[in-house]
């Protein structure tokens, strides 16, 4: 919510400097030319223009980082190294998930495949919000590692609209606290 405030108002004055620059220009544009004030708003222009690219650039190569340095997806053409494996196939309409019973507080590695059309493989804590998802898609095996940190009962819904069965496409699995706990 914050953020889309946040977005919102970025949005807003990004909206108006492009305004107030048309403004500028219709009300300029009546006027005679001066060949050396054109000449120095030349430099000027040029000299902002040099800037502008060297910020956008830092804010580029500062952005792709703070984003892509602990990127998400697992590897996916790699073996991992993940004890917990779970087999998941969607298809029209259920889900089948191989174990259903996993342990909390080590990583599971999902491998998530369709046995027909292109599925959403979501899964939702106990308190219903959304933890992680990944697509389930035919011919292909996508991997999707993740933790997690509470045992009970999550829930699968699907999230790519799929035909009639879609909605109702839903499964459980249980998380239990890890042994030795
Ligand atoms: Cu499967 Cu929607």
């Amino acid at each position: 919510m914050i953020v889309q405030n946040v977005v919102a108002t970025i949005t807003l004055v990004g909206i108006g400097l492009v305004a107030a620059g048309f403004i500028h220009i219709i009300i300029q544009a009546g006027k005679p030319a001066d060949a050396d004030a054109t000449s120095k708003s030349a430099q000027t222009a040029h000299t902002l223009q040099k800037w502008l690219f060297v910020a956008l650039f830092l804010v580029f190569i500062g952005g792709s980082w703070a984003t892509l340095a602990q990127f998400p997806i697992a590897p996916q053409h790699s073996t991992l190294d993940v004890k917990q494996v779970v087999d998941v196939v969607g298809r029209q309409w259920s889900w089948q998930i191989t174990p259903s019973v996993l342990q909390a507080g080590s990583p599971v590695e999902f491998r998530v495949t369709s046995a027909d059309v292109n599925h959403g493989f979501a899964i939702y804590a106990p308190d219903g919000r959304i933890e992680t998802q990944t697509q389930a898609m035919p011919g292909y095996t996508n991997k999707l590692v993740y933790t997690f940190e509470h045992p009970g009962t999550y829930t699968v819904q699907c999230l790519e609209y799929c035909g009639l069965g879609h909605a109702p496409m839903k499964a459980t699995f249980q998380v239990v606290a890890a042994k030795g706990e």
